[in-house]
Protein backbone atom coordinates (compact mmCIF):
# COMPACT_ATOMS: atom_id res chain seq x y z
CA UNK A 1 0.00 0.00 0.00
CA UNK A 2 1.15 3.40 -0.64
CA UNK A 3 2.84 5.69 1.95
CA UNK A 4 -0.41 6.91 4.16
CA UNK A 5 1.85 8.82 7.00
CA UNK A 6 3.17 8.45 10.28
CA UNK A 7 0.16 7.33 12.37
CA UNK A 8 -0.87 4.23 10.14
CA UNK A 9 3.06 3.35 9.57
CA UNK A 10 3.23 3.54 13.52
CA UNK A 11 0.47 3.37 14.69
CA UNK A 12 0.56 0.43 17.69
CA UNK A 13 3.31 3.11 19.33
CA UNK A 14 0.67 5.68 19.13
CA UNK A 15 -1.94 7.01 21.12
CA UNK A 16 -4.73 6.16 18.69
CA UNK A 17 -7.61 3.77 18.62
CA UNK A 18 -10.05 2.24 15.65
CA UNK A 19 -12.02 5.79 16.62
CA UNK A 20 -9.68 8.01 16.41
CA UNK A 21 -10.25 9.64 12.78
CA UNK A 22 -6.47 10.12 10.84
CA UNK A 23 -5.65 13.85 9.80
CA UNK A 24 -3.27 13.44 7.58
CA UNK A 25 -1.30 14.98 4.74
CA UNK A 26 1.04 11.87 4.72
CA UNK A 27 3.81 13.64 7.39
CA UNK A 28 7.16 11.85 7.51
CA UNK A 29 8.84 9.10 5.49
CA UNK A 30 11.29 11.61 4.94
CA UNK A 31 14.81 11.32 3.14
CA UNK A 32 18.34 10.38 5.54
CA UNK A 33 20.76 11.32 3.29
CA UNK A 34 24.07 10.81 3.80
CA UNK A 35 26.71 13.78 3.29
CA UNK A 36 29.94 13.27 2.06
CA UNK A 37 31.06 16.56 2.48
CA UNK A 38 30.61 16.53 6.57
CA UNK A 39 31.88 12.89 6.95
CA UNK A 40 35.14 14.01 5.60
CA UNK A 41 34.95 16.68 7.40
CA UNK A 42 34.66 15.10 11.01
CA UNK A 43 36.70 12.31 10.20
CA UNK A 44 37.77 9.22 8.19
CA UNK A 45 35.52 6.24 9.96
CA UNK A 46 32.22 8.91 10.26
CA UNK A 47 29.71 8.78 8.50
CA UNK A 48 27.05 11.79 9.07
CA UNK A 49 22.98 11.66 7.81
CA UNK A 50 20.89 14.18 7.27
CA UNK A 51 17.22 14.15 8.47
CA UNK A 52 15.61 16.51 6.51
CA UNK A 53 12.76 17.37 7.73
CA UNK A 54 11.80 20.00 5.64
CA UNK A 55 9.98 18.00 3.17
CA UNK A 56 7.40 16.99 5.40
CA UNK A 57 4.19 18.77 3.76
CA UNK A 58 4.48 22.20 5.82
CA UNK A 59 7.97 21.99 5.45
CA UNK A 60 8.84 21.26 9.09
CA UNK A 61 8.69 18.27 11.69
CA UNK A 62 5.87 19.98 13.45
CA UNK A 63 3.62 17.80 10.76
CA UNK A 64 4.35 14.38 12.36
CA UNK A 65 3.30 15.97 15.93
CA UNK A 66 0.31 17.77 14.32
CA UNK A 67 -1.18 14.82 12.85
CA UNK A 68 -1.38 13.15 16.35
CA UNK A 69 -2.54 16.17 17.96
CA UNK A 70 -5.16 17.16 15.79
CA UNK A 71 -6.30 13.53 15.19
CA UNK A 72 -7.09 13.44 18.94
CA UNK A 73 -8.77 16.74 19.42
CA UNK A 74 -10.63 15.73 16.54
CA UNK A 75 -11.45 12.31 18.24
CA UNK A 76 -12.21 14.23 21.45
CA UNK A 77 -15.12 16.37 19.77
CA UNK A 78 -13.46 19.72 20.60
CA UNK A 79 -14.22 22.80 17.84
CA UNK A 80 -10.97 24.53 17.78
CA UNK A 81 -7.24 24.57 18.63
CA UNK A 82 -4.50 26.83 19.36
CA UNK A 83 -1.06 27.43 19.45
CA UNK A 84 1.57 29.94 20.49
CA UNK A 85 4.28 29.79 17.66
CA UNK A 86 7.98 31.28 16.35
CA UNK A 87 5.80 30.44 12.92
CA UNK A 88 6.22 26.18 11.90
CA UNK A 89 3.66 25.11 14.59
CA UNK A 90 1.19 27.70 13.59
CA UNK A 91 1.61 26.60 9.68
CA UNK A 92 1.45 23.25 10.46
CA UNK A 93 -1.67 23.77 13.38
CA UNK A 94 -3.75 25.72 10.69
CA UNK A 95 -3.17 23.16 7.75
CA UNK A 96 -4.11 20.35 9.74
CA UNK A 97 -6.85 22.49 11.41
CA UNK A 98 -8.00 23.25 7.84
CA UNK A 99 -7.80 19.33 6.58
CA UNK A 100 -9.88 17.96 10.12
CA UNK A 101 -12.49 21.69 9.53
CA UNK A 102 -11.55 22.71 13.25
CA UNK A 103 -10.94 26.37 14.02
CA UNK A 104 -7.62 27.32 14.62
CA UNK A 105 -6.42 30.21 16.56
CA UNK A 106 -2.42 30.77 16.62
CA UNK A 107 -0.67 33.63 18.67
CA UNK A 108 3.15 34.86 16.87
CA UNK A 109 5.11 37.17 18.35
CA UNK A 110 4.82 40.76 16.16
CA UNK A 111 7.46 41.47 13.60
CA UNK A 112 9.36 38.18 14.38
CA UNK A 113 8.31 35.52 12.41
CA UNK A 114 9.97 34.40 8.94
CA UNK A 115 7.89 35.69 5.71
CA UNK A 116 7.13 32.26 4.59
CA UNK A 117 5.53 30.65 7.75
CA UNK A 118 3.19 34.20 7.93
CA UNK A 119 2.28 33.41 4.88
CA UNK A 120 1.66 29.94 5.46
CA UNK A 121 -0.61 30.63 8.76
CA UNK A 122 -2.35 33.35 6.92
CA UNK A 123 -3.73 31.41 3.94
CA UNK A 124 -4.64 28.38 5.49
CA UNK A 125 -7.25 30.57 6.64
CA UNK A 126 -7.28 30.24 10.94
CA UNK A 127 -7.36 33.75 13.32
CA UNK A 128 -3.84 34.97 13.37
CA UNK A 129 -2.93 37.39 16.13
CA UNK A 130 -0.04 39.47 16.62
CA UNK A 131 1.29 39.64 20.03
CA UNK A 132 3.44 42.65 20.91
CA UNK A 133 5.40 40.32 22.70
CA UNK A 134 8.36 37.56 21.98
CA UNK A 135 7.40 33.88 21.98
CA UNK A 136 7.59 33.17 25.49
CA UNK A 137 4.98 35.83 25.86
CA UNK A 138 2.69 34.13 23.77
CA UNK A 139 2.74 30.45 24.80
CA UNK A 140 1.99 31.61 28.44
CA UNK A 141 -0.99 33.28 26.76
CA UNK A 142 -2.21 30.31 25.29
CA UNK A 143 -1.20 28.07 28.60
CA UNK A 144 -3.72 30.34 30.45
CA UNK A 145 -6.28 30.21 27.76
CA UNK A 146 -6.33 26.78 27.79
CA UNK A 147 -6.67 26.29 31.18
CA UNK A 148 -9.66 28.46 30.94
CA UNK A 149 -11.58 27.72 27.58
CA UNK A 150 -12.64 24.74 25.96
CA UNK A 151 -9.43 25.21 23.48
CA UNK A 152 -6.79 22.34 22.55
CA UNK A 153 -3.70 23.57 23.38
CA UNK A 154 -1.38 22.42 20.11
CA UNK A 155 2.00 23.42 21.37
CA UNK A 156 3.93 20.66 22.25
CA UNK A 157 3.18 20.72 25.83
CA UNK A 158 0.52 18.76 23.98
CA UNK A 159 1.84 15.24 25.11
CA UNK A 160 0.10 13.79 21.78
CA UNK A 161 2.59 16.69 19.50
CA UNK A 162 5.64 14.38 21.46
CA UNK A 163 4.23 10.73 20.31
CA UNK A 164 4.30 11.84 16.79
CA UNK A 165 7.32 13.62 16.66
CA UNK A 166 9.11 10.70 18.13
CA UNK A 167 8.23 8.72 14.90
CA UNK A 168 11.34 11.08 13.50
CA UNK A 169 13.83 8.57 16.00
CA UNK A 170 11.18 5.21 14.73
CA UNK A 171 12.48 6.27 10.66
CA UNK A 172 15.91 7.26 11.94
CA UNK A 173 16.73 3.69 13.56
CA UNK A 174 14.21 1.31 10.56
CA UNK A 175 16.44 3.01 7.54
CA UNK A 176 19.70 2.52 9.60
CA UNK A 177 19.35 -0.77 11.25
CA UNK A 178 20.45 0.60 14.15
CA UNK A 179 20.67 3.95 16.33
CA UNK A 180 23.30 6.57 15.40
CA UNK A 181 26.01 7.31 18.21
CA UNK A 182 25.16 10.57 18.01
CA UNK A 183 22.14 12.74 17.36
CA UNK A 184 22.60 16.20 16.30
CA UNK A 185 19.21 18.56 17.20
CA UNK A 186 18.72 22.12 17.02
CA UNK A 187 16.71 23.36 20.73
CA UNK A 188 13.91 25.61 20.86
CA UNK A 189 11.07 25.29 23.12
CA UNK A 190 12.82 21.31 23.51
CA UNK A 191 9.56 19.57 22.35
CA UNK A 192 11.51 17.75 19.61
CA UNK A 193 15.00 16.82 21.40
CA UNK A 194 12.35 15.16 24.10
CA UNK A 195 10.22 13.57 21.26
CA UNK A 196 13.37 11.74 19.74
CA UNK A 197 15.27 10.86 23.12
CA UNK A 198 11.53 9.27 23.79
CA UNK A 199 11.37 7.21 20.70
CA UNK A 200 14.95 6.18 20.83
CA UNK A 201 14.31 4.97 24.26
CA UNK A 202 10.82 3.05 23.45
CA UNK A 203 12.82 1.22 20.23
CA UNK A 204 15.11 0.10 22.64
CA UNK A 205 12.71 -0.94 25.29
CA UNK A 206 11.14 -2.73 21.95
CA UNK A 207 14.49 -4.99 21.38
CA UNK A 208 14.05 -2.62 17.93
CA UNK A 209 17.93 -1.57 18.59
CA UNK A 210 20.31 -2.41 21.20
CA UNK A 211 22.03 1.20 22.24
CA UNK A 212 20.85 4.69 22.56
CA UNK A 213 22.59 7.55 20.80
CA UNK A 214 24.14 10.14 22.42
CA UNK A 215 21.73 13.27 22.38
CA UNK A 216 23.39 16.71 21.55
CA UNK A 217 21.16 19.85 21.50
CA UNK A 218 22.40 23.20 20.33
CA UNK A 219 20.47 26.71 21.28
CA UNK A 220 21.70 29.63 19.61
CA UNK A 221 24.21 32.04 21.90
CA UNK A 222 21.24 34.79 22.35
CA UNK A 223 18.36 32.50 23.07
CA UNK A 224 20.37 30.04 25.65
CA UNK A 225 18.40 29.79 28.62
CA UNK A 226 19.51 25.80 29.22
CA UNK A 227 23.26 26.40 28.49
CA UNK A 228 23.00 29.06 31.21
CA UNK A 229 20.86 27.93 33.39
CA UNK A 230 18.68 30.66 33.17
CA UNK A 231 15.56 32.09 31.68
CA UNK A 232 16.59 34.69 28.59
CA UNK A 233 13.77 37.61 28.68
CA UNK A 234 15.13 39.14 25.52
CA UNK A 235 16.45 36.05 23.70
CA UNK A 236 18.08 37.49 20.12
CA UNK A 237 18.77 35.44 17.37
CA UNK A 238 19.05 35.19 13.48
CA UNK A 239 17.17 31.73 13.61
CA UNK A 240 13.66 33.42 14.94
CA UNK A 241 12.35 29.64 14.84
CA UNK A 242 14.84 28.66 18.19
CA UNK A 243 14.27 32.19 19.87
CA UNK A 244 13.27 31.21 22.72
CA UNK A 245 14.17 32.21 26.35
CA UNK A 246 12.45 29.95 28.58
CA UNK A 247 11.54 26.66 26.80
CA UNK A 248 8.48 24.70 28.05
CA UNK A 249 10.06 21.21 27.53
CA UNK A 250 13.50 22.48 29.68
CA UNK A 251 13.67 19.58 32.21
CA UNK A 252 12.89 16.92 29.47
CA UNK A 253 15.71 18.39 27.45
CA UNK A 254 18.03 18.16 30.28
CA UNK A 255 17.14 14.64 30.84
CA UNK A 256 17.66 13.77 27.38
CA UNK A 257 21.10 15.19 27.51
CA UNK A 258 21.98 13.49 30.78
CA UNK A 259 20.48 10.48 30.49
CA UNK A 260 21.98 10.10 26.82
CA UNK A 261 25.51 10.90 27.85
CA UNK A 262 25.06 13.77 25.14
CA UNK A 263 25.64 17.67 26.05
CA UNK A 264 23.98 21.02 25.18
CA UNK A 265 25.68 23.78 24.05
CA UNK A 266 25.94 27.42 22.00
CA UNK A 267 26.20 27.58 18.63
CA UNK A 268 26.99 31.47 17.80
CA UNK A 269 24.49 33.30 14.48
CA UNK A 270 27.80 33.59 12.83
CA UNK A 271 28.06 29.56 13.20
CA UNK A 272 24.58 29.43 12.29
CA UNK A 273 24.93 30.93 9.40
CA UNK A 274 28.15 29.65 7.82
CA UNK A 275 26.50 26.11 7.94
CA UNK A 276 23.00 27.16 6.53
CA UNK A 277 25.31 28.04 3.90
CA UNK A 278 27.88 24.78 3.55
CA UNK A 279 24.51 22.96 3.18
CA UNK A 280 22.98 25.01 0.76
CA UNK A 281 26.57 25.16 -1.06
CA UNK A 282 27.93 21.61 -0.33
CA UNK A 283 24.71 19.54 0.15
CA UNK A 284 22.33 21.01 -2.09
CA UNK A 285 20.42 21.60 0.55
CA UNK A 286 18.69 24.50 1.53
CA UNK A 287 16.91 24.65 5.18
CA UNK A 288 16.30 27.60 7.78
CA UNK A 289 18.41 29.13 10.05
CA UNK A 290 17.46 26.89 12.91
CA UNK A 291 17.75 23.98 11.22
CA UNK A 292 21.69 24.68 10.63
CA UNK A 293 22.07 24.65 14.47
CA UNK A 294 22.52 21.01 14.04
CA UNK A 295 25.20 21.00 11.77
CA UNK A 296 26.70 24.19 13.47
CA UNK A 297 27.15 22.27 16.65
CA UNK A 298 28.80 19.55 14.87
CA UNK A 299 31.17 21.39 12.61
CA UNK A 300 32.16 23.04 16.15
CA UNK A 301 32.34 19.54 17.96
CA UNK A 302 34.73 18.70 15.11
CA UNK A 303 37.01 21.63 15.25
CA UNK A 304 37.29 21.32 18.90
CA UNK A 305 38.40 17.58 18.42
CA UNK A 306 35.42 16.38 20.06
CA UNK A 307 35.80 12.92 17.98
CA UNK A 308 39.10 12.14 17.91
CA UNK A 309 39.08 9.25 20.96
CA UNK A 310 35.87 7.92 19.23
CA UNK A 311 37.81 7.37 16.11
CA UNK A 312 40.40 5.35 17.10
CA UNK A 313 40.10 2.14 17.07
CA UNK A 314 36.72 2.14 14.97
CA UNK A 315 36.65 0.46 11.50
CA UNK A 316 35.45 3.35 8.52
CA UNK A 317 31.92 4.07 8.50
CA UNK A 318 31.90 2.64 12.01
CA UNK A 319 30.57 5.96 13.94
CA UNK A 320 27.27 7.55 12.64
CA UNK A 321 25.97 10.46 13.69
CA UNK A 322 22.48 12.11 12.28
CA UNK A 323 21.92 15.75 12.29
CA UNK A 324 18.71 16.79 12.16
CA UNK A 325 17.35 19.22 9.83
CA UNK A 326 14.19 20.86 11.40
CA UNK A 327 12.42 23.14 8.64
CA UNK A 328 13.18 24.07 4.97
CA UNK A 329 15.00 27.23 3.77
CA UNK A 330 11.56 28.72 1.76
CA UNK A 331 10.19 29.64 4.68
CA UNK A 332 12.94 32.45 5.36
CA UNK A 333 13.62 33.50 2.47
CA UNK A 334 15.19 37.18 3.57
CA UNK A 335 17.66 35.29 5.74
CA UNK A 336 18.57 33.68 2.51
CA UNK A 337 18.89 37.04 0.56
CA UNK A 338 20.68 39.10 3.55
CA UNK A 339 22.99 36.58 4.26
CA UNK A 340 24.94 36.28 0.06
CA UNK A 341 26.04 39.01 -2.18
CA UNK A 342 23.17 40.71 -4.47
CA UNK A 343 23.47 39.43 -8.02
CA UNK A 344 24.73 41.94 -10.86
CA UNK A 345 22.70 43.27 -13.07
CA UNK A 346 23.72 43.48 -16.93
CA UNK A 347 22.24 45.16 -20.49
CA UNK A 348 21.05 42.79 -22.95
CA UNK A 349 24.45 42.25 -23.96
CA UNK A 350 26.07 39.09 -24.88
CA UNK A 351 29.45 39.99 -24.85
CA UNK A 352 28.81 41.92 -21.70
CA UNK A 353 26.97 38.88 -20.43
CA UNK A 354 29.94 36.25 -21.55
CA UNK A 355 32.53 38.40 -20.20
CA UNK A 356 30.86 38.18 -16.61
CA UNK A 357 30.51 34.70 -16.82
CA UNK A 358 34.10 34.50 -17.11
CA UNK A 359 34.24 32.08 -20.55
N1 LIG B 1 13.78 24.09 14.20
C1 LIG B 1 12.71 24.69 13.69
C2 LIG B 1 12.68 24.95 12.23
C3 LIG B 1 11.63 25.06 14.53
O1 LIG B 1 10.56 25.66 14.01
C4 LIG B 1 11.73 24.81 15.92
C5 LIG B 1 10.65 25.22 16.82
C6 LIG B 1 12.87 24.16 16.38
C7 LIG B 1 13.87 23.82 15.50
C8 LIG B 1 13.04 23.82 17.81
O2 LIG B 1 12.21 22.77 18.19
O3 LIG B 1 10.93 23.92 19.93
O4 LIG B 1 10.86 21.45 19.70
O5 LIG B 1 12.92 22.60 20.53
N2 LIG B 1 9.66 25.92 16.47
C9 LIG B 1 8.51 26.22 17.33
C10 LIG B 1 7.44 26.90 16.55
C11 LIG B 1 8.85 26.84 18.62
O6 LIG B 1 6.62 27.64 17.13
O7 LIG B 1 7.33 26.68 15.35
P1 LIG B 1 11.70 22.66 19.69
Amino acid sequence: MNYQGVIKRYRQHLPVTKNTPIITLQEGNTPLLLSKSLSKIVGQKVEVYLKYEGLNPTGSFKDRGMTVAVSKAKEDGVAAVICASTGNTSASAAAYAAIASLQCVVLIPKGAIALGKLAQALIHGPKVIAIDGNFDDCLKLVREITAEYPITLVNSLNPNRIEGQKTAAFEICDVLGVAPDYHFIPVGNAGNITAYWKGYQEYKQLGKITRLPKICGFQAEGAAPIVRKKIVKKPQTVASAIKIGNPASWEKAEAARDESGGLIDIVSDQEIISAYKFLAVKEGIFVEPASAASVAGLLKMAKQGFFKNEILGRQAGEIRIVCVLTGHGLKDPDCAIAAIKKPKTLAVNLKAVVKEIGL
